[in-house]
């Protein structure tokens, strides 16, 4: 119990000061930053961004699918995200004579609005410390297998009591400052989510993977949908009968705009951050996994985007695939850029070795070299599983065949596995992974250390004698090959299925990770845990000046900041506006990232901007903040000092996405989309004011 004690010591001493803007805060201890945040020009109170008896801004505000934001902006239930966020319901909904993607959609009734298996959104209900809850049962003398163990228990114990499906309750317990605080989330789950309205890819996804990541950005990202829930506002799984959703709170739009300087605040769900890890931690992704992940990726878009560009139909199936891949790996890129130019390996071990001399006579005496030690016994460990991962994984026919496998193995139900290959084979063109799997075997073979390497890839390579050969049989052989024989199988087919090559190539390098590198990796891995449990106790007691934030784990937070340009480099300063003329300017029907629709030219052209244009007559796009922000903030509302809407987050600078291990004030910013352009393009692009008559605006 002393180290519990002492650690909330530690962090409501520490709250005071941080460095400009950096920090994702939790929306539940907001009084602690509230005076910093009103001082930067935040005109509400703690109570209005989060509050367990009124309705707060928090009610407002969604986990969208597994891994974005989003928020309600009407008092029917509507709901705004990004294009990206909804990108894989838009194309799910997309066939080559409905080809949403490419014109966008607009739900012109209640009626039209398209409903997305599979998809819920989540609002938080109440968030509480649970520390002493979970911690209890622990003592100092537990190892490390008992205390998990107890406080597993304990977890699940909590969850249980306050989870209620009839209502929708589901909850989690969240370990915060690796394992020193618990959390629990209580969310209210809803199911019956539509599609409203997307415009085209060529707005919603303008600059595509060209403009990703970078500033000056011109995307109108965004996406529209409805919840529904039944008769009494409740939680409900899709019915036809279920009715718009009626929100707690939904945000008021603000058409004023934004100026340099101006106070903005997002309120979202950041996925995963790692801002107190250890320089050789920093080290391994600068140095060796993010550049390994890189190559293996470019290799893939190489392949993916040549069959793409030949054909429309492999376009749509691929699309979203593809931008999965190209999303990390250009954030990647720029990551190793950030870090390198922070020298953020070197100033972590200038901080290590402060904190090993202060700690010479304290309990955490020794922990930095142990940390050190850990990392390096880890490390080919690490190698093997993101290689693993990049490709073994990476082969789409033998992941199918597997998760078929495990279908046999669980029980079979027919209409299970006919959908399972209807989703499989609408999205599945056998020449891009056929023509992957020999790039990547040919890296496999190369760079996976030998004892990582199962004998069955040695005989592989032995019977065919190239990866060309190799997958001229596996590709030929399989059954997974062929749709019609996997439409074909019956629950007679179990031999058939396990003994598949397709099939066989996945269990062979899964059996030799799970022998060899699994084992050690957790091992490791849980000792890494455990030291840095005591290693951040730590640093809380050494920096005690400094305000600490836990790292992001997709559970809400606030960040906030200003309107600001930046200098990505010597000689060059952006400002942090872009509107419709750096559309035109970038505008060309023969790129395809760049070809704006017809309508767009002509509305430029005549300056037809209805009532959506800013004081300057221009027609704004998206500007840039100072907010602290990662993957899963997108879709995040963007709010100013009144607490209305005016824009929507989607992604940060090339220059600042090392943010997730360190943050630069000088050059981290997060993109966003002003709400203007979002009303502009559903009035002026999609013909759909009945939505924008939906919504409420701040006077
Ligand atoms: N970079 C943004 C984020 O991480 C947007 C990604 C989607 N866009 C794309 N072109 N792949 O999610
Ligand atoms: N684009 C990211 C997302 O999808 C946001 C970010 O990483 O800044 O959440």
């Amino acid at each position: 119990m002393k180290r519990i004690i002492t650690f909330f010591l530690a962090t409501t001493l520490a709250v005071l000061t941080s460095k400009a803007d950096e920090g994702m805060w939790l929306p539940s201890l907001i009084s602690q930053r509230i005076a910093d945040m009103q001082e930067k020009g935040f005109r509400l109170s703690a109570e209005d961004i989060y509050s367990i008896n009124e309705a707060s801004l928090k009610d407002a505000v969604v986990l969208f699918g597994r891994g974005c934001t989003g928020e309600l902006i009407s008092p029917e239930g509507l709901l705004l995200t990004n294009h990206h966020c909804g990108y894989s319901q838009i194309q799910k909904h997309s066939s080559v004579e409905h080809d949403y993607l490419k014109d966008g959609f607009w739900a012109m009734s209640r009626s039209e609005e398209l409903p997305n298996e599979g998809l819920s959104v989540s609002f938080l209900d109440r968030m509480e410390d649970v520390t002493e809850i979970i911690l209890k049962g622990c003592t100092d003398e537990m190892t490390e297998e008992e205390r998990r163990e107890t406080v597993r228990k304990a977890c699940e114990e909590l969850i249980e009591k306050v989870t209620d499906d009839k209502k929708g309750l589901r909850a989690t317990v969240e370990a915060l400052y690796y394992g020193n605080q618990y959390f629990l989330f209580v969310y209210r789950e809803f199911k019956d989510i539509r599609l409203v309205g997307a415009p085209p890819s060529s707005i919603g996804k303008f600059g595509g993977d060209t403009d990703n990541w970078m500033w000056p950005r011109h995307t109108g990202d965004f996406s529209i949908f409805r919840i529904y829930a039944d008769k009494e506002n409740n939680p409900a799984e899709y019915s036809e009968n279920n009715v718009p959703y009626i929100p707690k709170k939904f945000f008021k739009i603000s058409l004023d705009g934004v100026n340099e300087g101006d106070f903005t605040f997002i309120y979202g769900f950041p996925g995963r951050t790692q801002e107190y890890i250890h320089s050789e931690g920093v080290r391994y992704i600068e140095e060796v996994s993010d550049p390994h992940k890189i190559h293996l990726r470019t290799i893939r878009l190489d392949i993916q985007k040549k069959y793409m560009s030949q054909s429309q139909a492999v376009r749509i199936m691929y699309s979203s695939k593809n931008a999965n891949v190209a999303n990390a790996w250009k954030k990647w890129q720029g990551e190793v850029k950030g870090l390198k130019k922070m020298n953020t390996v070197e100033v972590k071990r200038q901080l290590e070795k402060d904190f090993d001399a202060w700690a010479a006579d304290k309990e955490y005496k020794g922990l930095v070299s142990k940390i050190d030690g850990i990392y390096k016994e880890l490390e080919p460990y690490a190698f093997a599983t993101d290689y693993f991962n990049e490709t073994i994984r990476a082969v789409e026919l033998s992941t199918f065949a597997m998760s078929v496998a495990r279908l046999y193995q669980k029980g079979f139900d027919e209409g299970e596995l006919s959908k399972m290959a209807q989703t499989f084979y609408k999205d599945y063109h056998l020449p891009i992974d056929k023509e992957s799997f020999i790039a990547l075997m040919k890296e496999y073979g190369r760079n996976m250390p030998e004892r990582f390497q199962p004998d069955y890839y040695k005989k592989m390579m032995a019977d065919h004698g190239s990866e060309e050969a190799w997958a001229e049989a596996l590709f030929v052989n399989s059954l997974f090959a062929d749709k019609e024989k996997v439409k074909a199988l019956t629950a007679e087919d179990k031999e058939t299925v396990i003994n598949d090559p397709a099939t066989e190539f996945y269990n062979e390098f899964v059996k030799i990770h799970a022998a060899e590198v699994l084992p050690q990796s957790r091992r490791l891995n849980n000792e890494l845990q455990l030291a840095y449990r005591d290693y951040m106790r730590g640093l809380m007691e050494f920096q005690k000046d400094r305000a600490f934030y836990p790292d992001a784990n997709l559970t809400l937070r606030v960040a906030y900041g200003q309107v600001k340009g930046y200098s990505p480099s010597d000689g060059i300063y952006f400002t942090p506006y872009s509107t419709l003329r750096g559309i035109i300017e970038k505008d060309n029907p023969d790129i395809f990232d760049y070809n704006i629709p017809q309508t767009l030219r002509d509305i430029w052209k005549n300056k037809d901007y209805g009532k959506w244009a800013g004081k300057d007559g221009e027609i704004p796009v998206c500007f840039i903040a100072t907010n602290h922000t990662s993957g899963g903030n997108s879709g995040s509302p963007v709010i100013n000092a009144d607490g209305n809407l005016i824009g929507i987050n989607f992604d940060r600078v090339w220059e600042g996405t090392m943010s997730d291990i360190v943050f630069d004030p000088e050059v981290c910013r997060n993109i966003a989309l002003d709400i203007r352009y979002v009303l502009f393009t559903i009035d002026r692009i999609g013909n759909a004011g009945h939505l924008i008559d939906e919504m409420v605006f701040a006077e």
